[in-house]
């Protein structure tokens, strides 16, 4: 059965480079994103593992804790790691999951069969404070994933979790927003007493309102 946005993330124990761990202790209150490599030892993989160390932070910044997992055992991980500090100049900062039997890749859906029938494609999981699941994402093997984008829906998930608005296409945080369509302009009144521009009815643009 597959993970649906809003479900639990599903929990686990599991053996890291930071030791072992359970996901929902490991994310205490904070938000949380667990992205899979298909495999130890391989070109794009290892730029991704390096990029989320250099940049982490500005996950930091978010109140968002990263975690990684790999379907190798825990000494491929602690000899890769050497490399990824070697070659992308950083120091894995944040822990990636040994995952040989493919516990966590089974719980999380993260093999396709028609893809690949051992290895996990590349996903993405964001999780809440309330362990629910809020993004998910997934690229094949061959396309590394992009951090501007991630940090791009993690703003826009945690503006939208506290003001009642919806980010339009390419929004970047500190643009213009977009009044929740289930908010009446009765509702809207009080909750934006500084007023809104009405394109249409259903199109009402707002600034940003936490800038
Ligand atoms: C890679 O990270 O480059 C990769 C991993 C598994 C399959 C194909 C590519």
């Amino acid at each position: 059965m597959s993970i649906r946005l809003g479900d639990e993330a599903p929990d686990f124990v599991a053996e890291t480079t930071s030791g072992t761990l359970s996901l929902h202790e490991y994310l205490g209150d904070s938000w949380g994103i667990l992205f899979s490599h298909p495999k130890d030892f391989t070109p794009v993989c290892t730029t991704e593992l390096g990029a989320f160390a250099s940049r982490k932070a500005e996950f930091d910044a978010r109140g968002v804790k990263l975690i990684g997992v790999s379907v190798d055992d825990i000494d491929s991980h602690n000899g890769w790691i050497g490399d990824i500090e070697e070659t992308q100049g950083t120091a894995l900062n944040y822990p990636l999951i040994a995952d040989p039997e493919r516990v966590v890749a089974g719980l999380y859906d993260m093999i396709h069969p028609n893809a690949n029938d051992t290895l996990t494609v590349r996903s993405v999981f964001v999780i809440g404070p309330d362990k629910a699941v809020k993004l998910i994402l997934t690229y094949p093997a061959s396309t590394g994933r992009n951090i501007d984008e991630i940090l791009r829906v993690v703003d826009s998930l945690q503006l939208t979790a506290n003001y009642s608005v919806a980010t339009p296409v390419n929004w970047t945080d500190g643009d213009d927003v977009i009044i929740g369509a289930a908010v009446s302009d009765e509702d809207a009144r009080s909750k934006f007493p500084g007023g809104w521009t009405t394109v249409k009815p259903y199109l009402r643009v707002l600034p940003q309102p936490n800038k």
